[in-house]
């Protein structure tokens, strides 16, 4: 099993909701420090706050970085490394709902995880490991398996992470870097992100779509916490096997799935 005391974690998109909320249970698991990556600098500021106030001083810094810039985000990797010598565990969270500006949605959620993955595995990760191996979750969405009519891009994004990891948590990269990779798709959960997602529809149409797609039964999930994510995230993180993809729902513990590979599509 990996073990998390004294490593040291870095958290995109960490200032609040769900990446908190994970940045909080690593630190309960004995993390040495986290890295907070945010382009939110108030909820930052008040993230450092918590975290100081329930773990102590000296265990947490926010770094003000967009993840969908790579420079930005290398420069990210550099801070954490400077500011805590190893780097163990990168959780690739941030993310946007936005089908308004479907470009963002994509830059955020999609090129800021590759962006996190690529840098994390090829560089930053390897070198700067503690143990034996380190660890890269990213955060997908049960909305890759949904394909609700109102979340075009949003889904697309969450299937783009779906496949990432399924090439980038290949033993063949494994054996190479020693980096395992998984991806985490929960389901509904209370966070900024849920509650506004009716303002960032494409029109009042698309708010009908996605009404109707929820009342008809497209999403019959129990609202969960930010909380029940993490403790499934960090499980993750401990013991899952390199490549694999898992559900995070109705406050459950997560369970495997299955991203369909050529061999289980051929009719
Ligand atoms: N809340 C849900 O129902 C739900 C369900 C499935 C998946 N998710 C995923 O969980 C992840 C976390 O979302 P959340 O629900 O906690 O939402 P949230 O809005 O509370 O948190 C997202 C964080 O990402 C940050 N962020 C946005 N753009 C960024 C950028 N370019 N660079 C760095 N940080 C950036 C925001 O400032 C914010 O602090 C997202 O990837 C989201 O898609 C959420």
């Amino acid at each position: 099993m990996f073990e998390i005391y004294g490593k040291v974690a870095l958290v995109t998109g960490g200032a609040g909701g769900i990446g908190l909320a994970i940045a909080k249970e690593l630190l309960k698991n004995g993390l040495k420090g986290v890295a907070i990556v945010d382009t939110n600098q108030l909820r930052g500021n008040a993230a450092l706050h918590d975290i100081r106030q329930e773990f102590g001083e000296g265990k947490a810094i926010f770094l003000h970085h967009d993840v969908s810039v790579r420079s930005q985000f290398e420069d990210a990797f550099k801070a954490v490394i400077e500011a805590f010598q190893n780097l163990d565990i990168v959780v690739n969270n941030a993310g946007i709902y936005n089908e308004k500006d479907w470009e963002r949605t994509i830059a955020v959620n999609l090129m800021g995880t590759v962006n996190g993955t690529m840098l994390a595995l090829e560089n930053y990760l390897p070198q700067n490991k503690k143990g034996e191996e380190a660890v890269i979750l990213n955060v997908s969405s049960i909305a890759a398996f949904l394909f609700c009519p109102a979340a075009p891009s949003y889904t697309a994004s969450k299937c783009g992470i779906l496949a990432l990891t399924s090439c980038m948590g290949q033993h063949a990269h494994y054996q190479r870097k020693k980096v395992r990779v998984m991806a985490i798709c929960p389901s509904t959960t209370a966070t900024e992100l849920y509650t506004e997602r009716k303002s960032t529809a494409i029109n009042e149409e698309y708010v009908k779509l996605l009404e109707d797609f929820m009342e008809g039964g497209g999403m019959t999930y129990e609202l969960q916490w930010p909380e029940d994510v993490a403790r499934g995230a960090v499980q993750i993180i401990k013991e899952a096997n390199n490549g694999s993809i898992w559900m995070a729902e109705d406050k459950k513990p997560p369970y495997e799935v299955d991203f369909v590979a050529m061999n289980q599509v051929k009719r």
